[in-house]
This record gives structure tokens, C-alpha cells and sequence, in this order.
């Protein structure tokens, strides 16, 4: 029987999301709900692979739900839960612990960035993160998985995972092999400070990333100070590919204004770096601060959020259970 189509994301409640979360997973979300079933996660399992302040994070993963309420995310259409209440994640990624190779572990690039220069020290859970990924993913049976570019190499393990379970258990199709959904455009915003570093939260500069609860005169400031190019615009996307700063501002008002980037250049080639930073931060004020507000509003309340969480967490739950059940039959477990 083919699967229906599912789709699952999570975002990691450590503070500060960006334009990045925004362009290349928030925006994907909420026209993905409009064609099929959608489960939205808040993975704060994942944050906690690196400390948290546990006030900072109880903090973190109401916003980050707010954030997703305040993009436009329907708890009446989608799924919006956090992680940790559905302890079916924590169990589905022990068995995949089990499956997953150390081999396959040691290639992920993401690991090697976030563990930094020693290793030794770095947390079990930093390691075995794609693991647990590959669980949330697959603890649904999902089919479709929106996610920025960063995240294609996690993606691919849950693929192997998925096929290597289908395979060590003989149950061929049990798991769906996941879709990455990676947008087309700009699968990956950069840094304002550094066109070749991802836009991050992790990022030391407030002055690298747009953060959804900037207000209007943080976004003018930042993308005034954003670093472009001493030359002008040029007319050819070959010559701007090689000035990845200003590719990404380029980039970044080409996805906003829903313009063509051959557009976006015929538009502007010649002009100075100040003339598209004008229109861009006017859009980005237009687009980014509503969203902004409503994450304060929501914030307000509480109660409220939590509500949100523990009716998606019930909903979450009946899903896993079922599925667990015949994934521990599988495997063999009474
Ligand atoms: P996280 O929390 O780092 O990021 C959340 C989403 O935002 C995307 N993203 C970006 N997209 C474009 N440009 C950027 N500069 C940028 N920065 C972040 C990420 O690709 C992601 O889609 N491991 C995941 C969370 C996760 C998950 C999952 C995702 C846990 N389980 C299961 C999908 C399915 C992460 O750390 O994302």
C-alpha cells in the first residue's frame, strides 16, 4: 500500500529565530499545510544535545511554537507539539541507535562544525543526533520532510536508516524512504556579515542575521551595515556568484518580492549596493515585523501556548503509539 503523503518538520527552541529558519523552513510550512496533513515540531530533545539554561529553554520552546502560530501555522490544520512530551521519539531513536552505523555517524559534516575542535568533549547525544532525527521522522511514517539545505545530509541518513530497517526487519515499504522538500531558490540564506557562513543563531553578531522579532529599525540598521560590494550590481549571474555577499542580499529580495533573480538584476545592474538595501529592508519590514509582533503577543500568554502544546502532543501520541507498536513487533520486543 503506498503511504499517504505526510509531512513532518522540526526547529530546535534555541532562541532567536531568523530569516533564515524563516525562508528556508517557516514559509515552506505554512504552504505545505494548505495541500496535506502536516506534523510541526518543536525538537527541544535536540537542543538539549548542547547545555540549555532550563528557564532559557522552557522560554525557547514557547516561542518557538509561537513563532510557528505566528507565521501562520493552524493548530486546527497541522500538528504543533513539542518533543519531549511524546516519549515515543526517545524510544523509536534508541531501536534506530540500533540500526544506524557508527560509520555513517562520523560522516555527518554538522557534527564535526557544532563539536568544534575537541571532540572527546563534546555530548553522546551531539553524536547520535541524526538518529533521533531520522526517529522523529520516521516514528510517523512520514513521506515529506521541508527543511533548509543544511539539513540534506541528516536527511539522507534517515533515508538509509528507513531502507536498512525495511531491510534487517524483511518488511520492504514498512518505512516510507523521507523526501527532503528543500526550497529551490534559497535553500540556504548566508550571513550579512559573511556570504560564505549560513545565517545562524549560533552566530556571535546579532549583525549576521535578521531575527523574526527584529523591529523595523534593527532591520534598516543591519541591512544598511550588511556587507555587499565596492563595484556596482553587475547584469550577469555569473559575475555575481562571485560576490557571495551580495548574491545573498540579492537572493534574499529575489525569494521575498517573488521576482526572478534575472529580474531582480536586469532591474538593478549598475546601481549601487545602497538601492537594493533600500527596497530590501522596506520588504523585509513589510514581511518580517508582523510576525515579529505576533510572537511578542503571543508570548503573553502562556497559558495559551501550552494549551497548543499538550492538545498537538495528545494528537502526536495516538500516531506514534499505533506505529510503535507494530515497529516493536517488528523488532522482535514484547
Ligand atoms: P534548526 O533548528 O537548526 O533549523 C530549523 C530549520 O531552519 C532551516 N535553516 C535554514 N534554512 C536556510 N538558511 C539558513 N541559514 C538556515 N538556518 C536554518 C533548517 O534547515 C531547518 O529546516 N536538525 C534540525 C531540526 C530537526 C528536524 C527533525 C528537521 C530535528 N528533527 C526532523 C526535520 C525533520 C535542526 O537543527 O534545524
Amino acid at each position: 500500500m503506498k503511504n499517504k503523503k505526510l509531512v513532518f518538520s522540526g526547529v530546535q527552541p534555541t532562541g532567536n529565530l531568523h530569516l533564515g529558519n524563516y525562508l528556508g523552513a517557516l514559509k515552506n510550512f505554512l504552504a505545505l499545510q494548505k495541500e496535506t496533513d502536516c506534523i510541526y515540531c518543536v525538537v527541544d530533545l535536540h537542543a538539549i544535545t548542547i547545555f540549555q539554561n532550563p528557564k532559557e529553554l522552557k522560554n525557547n520552546i514557547l516561542e518557538t511554537t509561537a513563532s510557528f502560530l505566528a507565521t501562520g501555522i493552524d493548530p486546527n490544520k497541522s500538528i504543533i507539539f513539542n518533543q519531549s512530551s511524546v516519549s515515543g521519539h526517545a524510544e523509536l531513536a534508541w531501536i534506530l541507535n540500533c540500526v544506524s552505523r557508527i560509520g555513517w555517524l562520523n560522516r555527518m559534516t554538522q557534527f564535526k562544525d557544532k563539536a568544534g575542535k575537541d571532540k572527546e568533549k563534546a555530548s553522546v547525544g551531539l553524536y547520535i543526533y541524526p538518529n533521533l532525527m531520522a526517529a522523529d521522522i520516521l516514528l510517523y511514517k512520514s513521506t515529506h520532510v521541508p527543511v533548509g539545505a543544511d539539513q540534506k545530509q541528516h536527511l539522507e541518513l534517515s533515508r538509509d536508516i528507513a531502507q536498512k530497517f525495511n531491510n534487517d526487519f524483511n518488511c520492504a515499504g514498512f518505512f516510507p524512504i523521507p523526501e527532503p522538500l528543500i526550497p529551490k531558490n534559497i535553500s540556504r540564506v548566508m550571513s550579512l556579515r559573511d556570504g560564505l557562513k549560513k545565517m545562524s543563531k549560533s552566530e556571535e553578531s546579532d549583525y549576521s542575521r535578521i531575527n523574526l522579532k527584529d523591529n523595523a529599525e534593527d532591520i534598516i540598521k543591519k541591512i544598511k551595515k550588511a556587507k555587499s560590494d565596492s563595484e556596482p550590481i553587475p547584469d550577469n549571474l555569473k559575475m555575481l556568484e562571485q560576490k557571495p555577499e551580495a548574491m545573498n542580499l540579492l537572493n534574499i529580495y529575489s525569494e521575498i518580492s517573488k521576482t526572478s533573480l534575472e529580474k531582480v538584476l536586469n532591474e538593478m545592474a549598475g546601481k549601487e549596493y545602497s538601492d537594493i538595501k533600500k527596497k530590501l529592508a522596506d520588504i523585509l519590514v513589510s514581511e518580517i515585523c508582523p510576525v515579529g509582533k505576533e510572537i511578542n503577543k503571543l508570548m503573553k500568554d502562556e497559558t495559551y501556548l501550552l494549551q497548543i502544546l499538550k492538545k498537538g502532543s495528545e494528537k502526536a501520541n495516538i500516531k506514534a503509539e499505533e506505529n510503535l507498536k507494530i515497529i516493536r513487533e517488528k523488532v522482535g520486543l514484547i
